[in-house]
């Protein structure tokens, strides 16, 4: 791991590079952070128009979990840093291209390479790390599933160990439904390579992101820092609202930030972690970690000084963060609610007449029903108002059809 020492002018061949992998809305607000530190940005997605590529200096469409193609277009635009933003990646040639010194992976490559897979990931945090995580046990087929689910009891959760977004997740109240969540596993699993994790339930008053960032501190090398714990609700895997900070016993917040820096410090390098960790008075579990900001955390666009895009930015090129919070604010999704291209969306000047309110909208090409389209963010005197506020302000904006 090298620091930068400086920052080169874009489009010369001093510039300073950084190529994203998956270029969606989290991307594109760590783009336009690094775009105004004046760093030459490639971006690049499965598909054209993504939201990163429409703010980045070159935009590449291709198949990133294709080992040949992947590495031909590092080879071609020599990044200094590549920042992987979602996890169906060859995670293989980014292990290669650290090892042979061609670029850097933000935040390391077996970061990247261990959080893909849930099993990687837990083992670490559980066997290795000795941190409190719920039961759970890995099963390769229906037969190992049953007894698997049987021995950690009812209800449980059976999940793809590749997959994301509440894909392929089931929770399972009773014996007679394994089968079918097996199938739905199979059918929404990354790669289908067969293997699920089966974790049983934790009881949680609540879950919070412990966004937890490693960056050049005062004494010039890298220390861990935290922002306030964020909380969220999610709705079939996908997260509606979230705000911050969420009020924790001193005990749970204490916990939260020792798991956090354990794994975060095993996982090494330099960026923002999004920690998932679930509360139950003053007890915490460790549930997963994105090695990259989190989207719960885009409540930070109002409620930080610096939004958790702009401390990636800074740590990857080794600057000093500033994670205080600015005040307390939440967020809400909009959602694209119709199958359609190049959608209009109506009502933005009623949302932004909600008190201390701001809207992104992501520019996708294409909305679906549940596609996250744009997010509402709003600052309030208490968590429970911006969280109201915030929800008003993303109900206004309805999308329409363009023929409308
Ligand atoms: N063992 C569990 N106990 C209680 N709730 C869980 C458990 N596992 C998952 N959940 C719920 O499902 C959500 C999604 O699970 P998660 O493992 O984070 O999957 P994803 O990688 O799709 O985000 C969690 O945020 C939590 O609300
Ligand atoms: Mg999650």
């Amino acid at each position: 791991m090298t620091i930068p020492s400086h920052i080169g002018t874009p489009l010369s061949p001093s510039a300073t590079k950084v190529m994203f992998l998956g270029s969606g809305e989290l991307g594109k607000e760590v783009i336009i952070s690094l775009q105004r530190l004046g760093v030459e940005v490639i971006a690049v997605d499965r598909y054209a128009d993504a939201p990163g590529h429409q703010v980045a200096h070159r935009a590449h469409v291709i198949n990133m979990s294709d080992p040949v193609a992947l590495r031909a277009l590092i080879e071609q635009e020599k990044p200094h840093f590549v920042v992987p933003e979602i996890e169906a990646i060859a995670t293989a040639v980014l292990l290669d291209i650290e090892r042979e010194g061609i670029a850097e992976v933000i935040p390391t490559a077996r970061a990247v390479n261990l959080t893909m897979n849930r099993e990687g990931i837990r083992r670490l945090a559980a066997e290795e790390l000795g941190l409190p995580t719920s039961p759970y046990a890995f099963a390769n087929s229906l037969d190992e599933l049953q007894a698997a689910a049987d021995r950690i009891g009812y209800p449980c959760f059976i999940k793809p160990v590749m997959s994301s977004s509440g894909k392929g997740q089931s929770k399972v109240d009773r014996r007679e439904d394994i089968p079918a969540a097996w199938d739905y596993a199979a059918s929404g699993g990354r790669v289908n390579q067969g293997t699920v994790i089966v974790e049983g339930l934790i009881e949680f008053d609540f879950e919070i992101t412990q966004l937890t960032v490693r960056a050049v501190g005062a004494s010039a090398s890298v220390e861990t820092f935290f922002c306030d714990p964020i909380g969220h609700r999610q709705v079939a895997g996908d997260y509606v609202e979230s705000w911050q900070p969420q009020a924790m016993s001193t005990l749970a917040l204490q916990r939260a930030r020792d798991i956090s820096k354990a794994v975060t410090e095993n996982l090494g390098g330099r960026g923002i972690f999004g920690v998932e960790l679930f509360v139950k008075g003053d007890d915490v579990w460790f549930s997963e970690v994105s090695p990259r900001p989190h989207d719960t955390g885009l409540v930070t666009l109002s409620s930080q000084y610096q939004s958790e895009f702009e401390i990636h930015a800074k740590a990857i090129l080794g600057l000093p963060v500033n994670t205080a919070l600015l005040s307390p604010a939440a967020s809400a999704v909009i959602y694209g609610g119709m199958e359609a291209t190049g959608i209009r969306f109506e009502g933005v000047a009623d949302a932004l007449k909600v008190a201390d309110s701001d809207i992104r909208l992501f520019g996708k090409p294409e909305s679906f029903m549940k596609r996250r389209m744009g997010v509402a963010v709003c600052r309030a005197e208490s968590t429970d108002a911006a969280r109201n506020n915030a929800k008003e302000s993303a109900a206004r904006v309805k999308p329409q059809t363009a023929t409308d």
